[in-house]
């Protein structure tokens, strides 16, 4: 067998139902969009938002949510239309075994771990400046020294601060890997109360903040093309066509997770019908609450504020600097996103133990990412790993390397899936599909340019990463996985 053996569908489907060691199937299609939204909604509108906005692209960040819209919604028809058809766990990596392949399989299932597991670990280093905004409403925080990587420092009038390990992100991830352990039904309840909570916070500052916009914020809108140094020391295009792709690729950072549900497929009751509007709904949802938010936050606050004072936790300090008498509002704020955070942290975890589960399943990782507890049927093993490796990134490594680096791994998974739509709608036509993407080839044709250009916005040293982090995939596969494979070996 060659390193461009396919899964057979049929065999895809068997193992969907596959007797003691398939998971329970207890979604609903309302479940699926609360777990889109779930884990669509987080650090990227309320932290990548003001930093894309400072080194990228200005006021016009709203515009980088468009462009990343438009890519997210060619992804997710493709996202669709795999998940109504091969309606089992795994996300993109099932659906490029069956259509690209076993190496190209790897690859993605080995790139999904930057989405899900170096996601997971962005969102809880977020979490963690919030947890210190909250904190300072007791007269506390935790030291910079315990609350940053070592690659960060501070300088203050108390001298010069350097980050030793981030405590706070290290122990939410701790946490939410234990209560992942326990069970996907409790978990969607708790994230259910969460999803409401998060969305009415966006609601009310979009709503209070509207009036509170001073046009000099947004004049202009769209800033003359020219570079800017941040404070790690790397430049960035800002302003004009380059700073709205890099800002979209930065801000592509805020959708992330509404393919998160297609990973729930062999959770779903009914996954023909209920996994597309799960997908599709929560994006469009997102979408509108975040251009507006955008909008309203660049009004608000000036773009050299989220350049100094405002870098961290900047929607909270946005509205206790320009909006007077709503100190009130920035502390609920601050509670909601702490809240808000642990629910894509969940997700992202649960996505990722899923991803392993499948590729543990067809032998190319170890038998324990899929081996289930006796009581909760969880894969506990693997939730146990993962808190190791995300809470490593998560203590060590700055918000701003693993934020963009869960963007750019995200985009090359979607431009592989737009691919393998195309793929399949030629090598296998007579496959029933319940949701079938209009237009293909075109569709998938623009989802990749899109995406693409996304990946071009994000600049050489995030394509380095990437290239870097795949090249340690494929030591990986040639070393281990293709002598495990099960399709070998059967
Ligand atoms: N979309 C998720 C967030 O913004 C990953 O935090």
């Amino acid at each position: 067998m060659g390193l461009f053996t396919k899964k057979p569908i049929h065999s895809l489907l068997q193992d969907a139902n596959d007797g003691e060691h398939s998971l329970k199937r207890s979604l609903s299609a309302g479940n699926l969009i609360a777990l889109g939204i779930g884990a669509i909604i987080g650090a990227g509108l309320f932290v990548r938002t003001a930093a894309a906005a400072a080194n990228n692209a200005g006021p016009s960040v709203t515009l980088g949510f468009v462009v990343a819209a438009i890519g997210c919604a060619f992804a997710g028809l493709c996202y669709a239309e795999f998940a109504s058809m091969i309606p089992i766990a795994g996300s993109a990596y099932t659906y490029s075994y069956a259509t690209m392949g076993e190496l190209v399989a790897w690859i993605i299932g080995w790139d999904l771990v930057l989405e899900y597991a170096v996601g997971a670990a962005t969102v809880g280093i977020a979490w963690s400046e919030y947890l210190n905004k909250l904190l300072e409403m007791f007269g506390l925080r935790v030291p910079y020294e315990w609350s940053h990587s070592p690659f960060e420092s501070l300088t203050d009038a108390a001298g010069v601060h350097h980050g030793m390990m981030n405590v706070p992100a290290l122990f939410i991830i701790f946490m939410l890997s234990l209560l992942l352990i326990k069970g996907t039904k409790e978990s969607a309840v708790v994230n259910g109360i969460i999803v409401i909570s998060k969305v009415a916070i966006v609601i009310l500052f979009i709503v209070l903040g509207w009036g509170y916009m001073q046009p000099a914020n947004h004049t202009p809108y769209i800033p003359p093309a020219s570079t800017i140094t941040d404070a790690q020391g790397v430049t960035h295009n800002y302003g004009g066509i380059w700073g709205i792709l890099g800002a979209a690729g930065v801000v592509f950072f805020a959708f992330i997770g509404f393919d998160a549900v297609s990973t729930a497929a062999q959770e779903a009751k009914n996954p023909k019908k209920d996994m597309p509007i799960g997908i599709l709904g929560s994006l469009v949802i997102c979408t509108v609450l975040y251009i507006l938010f955008a909008h309203v936050l660049t009004g608000v606050a000036n773009v050299n504020d989220f350049r100094t004072v405002g870098k961290e936790a900047s929607v909270a300090y946005a509205i206790k600097t320009y909006m007077a008498g709503y100190g009130w509002l920035a502390n609920m704020v601050t509670v909601a996103i702490l809240f808000g955070f642990s629910s894509v942290i969940l997700v992202m975890l649960m996505g990722q133990s899923r991803v392993f589960y499948s590729m543990s399943k067809d032998g190319l990782v170890p038998k324990l990412f899929s081996d289930l507890h006796p009581k909760y049927s969880t894969p506990y093993k693997s939730n146990l790993v993962f808190l190791v490796l995300v809470g490593g990134f998560a203590a060590f490594i700055p918000g701003d390397i693993v934020g963009d680096m869960t963007s750019i791994g995200t985009l090359f998974a979607f431009i592989l899936v737009c691919a393998g739509v195309w793929i399949l709608r030629i090598t296998n036509p007579e496959i029933q599909r319940q949701f079938k993407v209009p237009l293909v080839p075109v569709v998938s044709i623009l989802g990749i340019v899109v995406c693409g250009a996304m990946i071009a916005g994000l600049g050489w040293t995030n394509w380095a990463r990437l290239g870097g982090w795949l090249i340690i995939g494929l030591v990986i596969y040639f070393g281990y996985s293709r002598k495990h494979s099960k399709l070998k070996t059967d």
